[in-house]
């Protein structure tokens, strides 16, 4: 089997996974499961009832991206900032890609700040923002409802005029949709058969993204070639389904705890979107026995983190599979030598920083694999959009592909949903008891 894969724009090493201590024995049945798992998976997307896989290639996202570009272009031209509001599946995937391209955002230029969190802070941070510059709103929602991004809406709304508003919600559903169909405010459609999580290469992630100048047609180009890459393999020796398939294993035995460590501090919020994407799809309870499932995701940065959880990973009970991500960058600043003398380490001279941190997240796994913790790791060759793409694309893939193993529907969120129905009612009825 198969367990080091160069894909488009990535390198993905699941090697020592199956070589840590007792290391994971490959079940007899495990062609059959990954076929079985794989095939599902592509009934799914094949029916229309799952969308994100084929997207890249769609003619919808075609003209998505055509439409994102006009109206991003005409908000450049009007505007100085937007100020863009949703929360988990429809903010975490843009701003990762925020966070990412723009790395430190200039003072310069169109300037996009989010309200996420909806908390007093967070609106005075939002009103801030606001009375500095002339700013569009694009309000973010899937369902068109969620409590937190109405609730913000509703208190900046007077802020803005009709012709400032733009809405990126459901093409039929929810409030948002009615409110734009009746005020005539502008908006952008979110496919029905992708949700949130799901979503951040569609217009959710696509306008953010195109409002601040970065080249959102190469995220779609990333994806369409790493789909284009696994589908020339056969599911038992896919690289998405070996991925998903030796995490799921560790898991079930286990090491139910995923740390995902990208080593540099523009990738934190990537991390952060892929907890999401894998503990909202997985943990479930499964479809036909009711039996709860699921592995908890966690972020983690390298290097901040190995002077924090290293002792823990490595002498600590064995609960954990880590997970590392790195990146390639060209140009990235030399260390050099200090102005002062300092023989014992002037190997640091040699080296960049992104070198640093390279050798650093190896030093850390290899010091892992010696104490048999299990790791696995992925080498993007560029922080480029194609390499974000193609990453995003393998990540969905791979979650969609471990529902199926996990034997749960990873599409939908029950436990999320109970707790927004029970918040609209409390707000509708309750003062809250701290406040009795
Ligand atoms: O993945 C999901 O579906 C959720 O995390 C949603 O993205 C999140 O609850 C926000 O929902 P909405 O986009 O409908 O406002």
């Amino acid at each position: 089997m198969n367990t080091v894969w160069k894909l488009p724009q990535l390198k993905l090493d699941v090697s020592p996974l199956w070589r840590s201590s007792g290391g994971l024995q490959l079940p007899s049945d495990a062609p059959s499961k990954l076929t079985e798992a794989w095939n599902a998976l592509i009934t799914k997307c094949k029916s229309g009832n799952l969308g994100f896989f084929d997207w890249p290639d769609s003619s919808e996202c075609a003209h998505t991206l055509e439409q994102v570009h006009k109206l991003a272009t005409s908000l450049r031209g009007t505007y100085e900032g937007a100020l863009c509001i949703g929360i988990g599946g429809s903010y975490l995937g843009p701003a990762a890609l925020q966070d990412i391209f723009l790395g430190t955002p200039s003072k310069e230029g169109f300037a996009v700040h989010w309200v996420s969190n909806v908390d007093s802070a967070a609106i005075k941070k939002a009103e801030h923002f606001l009375s500095s510059r002339k700013c569009a709103v694009v309000i973010i929602s899937k369902s068109g409802g969620t409590t937190e991004t109405l609730a913000a809406w509703f208190y900046l709304s007077h802020l803005f005029r009709n012709e400032d508003i733009v809405v990126i919600t459901d093409p039929r559903e929810g409030e948002l949709r009615r409110l734009s169909n009746s005020l005539g405010w502008k908006s952008l459609s979110v496919p029905s058969n992708i949700g949130g999580r799901f979503s951040v290469l569609t217009s959710v992630g696509l306008f953010p993204l195109a409002l601040q100048n970065i080249a959102v047609h190469e995220l779609i180009q990333g994806a369409s070639l790493m789909n284009k890459a696994l589908m020339s393999f056969t599911a038992d020796e896919n690289p998405a389904a070996l991925y998903a398939y030796s995490k799921y294993l560790w898991d079930i035995s286990g090491c139910s705890i995923d740390y995902f460590m990208p080593y540099d501090s523009r990738l934190k919020s990537l991390a952060e979107w892929y907890v999401q994407l894998w503990a909202e799809s997985l943990g479930k309870k499964q479809i036909t026995t009711q039996k709860a499932v699921g592995p908890n995701p966690v972020a983690a940065l390298g290097t901040s983190d190995q002077h924090s959880l290293l002792q823990l990973f490595k002498e600590g009970p064995r609960k954990r599979v880590i997970g590392f991500l790195t990146a390639l960058e060209a140009d990235s600043p030399q260390i050099g030598k200090p102005n002062f003398d300092s023989p014992q380490y002037s190997f640091l001279s040699r080296h960049t920083f992104n070198q640093l941190n390279i050798l650093a997240s190896e030093a850390t796994q290899e010091s892992l694999i010696n104490a048999e913790v299990p790791t696995y790791r992925f080498e993007l060759s560029d922080l480029t959009p194609k390499t974000l793409g193609a990453f995003l694309q393998f990540q969905e893939t791979a979650c969609g592909l471990a529902g199926e193993l996990y034997q749960v529907n990873a599409f939908d969120q029950p436990g999320v949903e109970e707790s927004k129905k029970i918040l609209r009612r409390k707000l509708d009825s309750e003062t809250p008891s701290s406040m009795l």
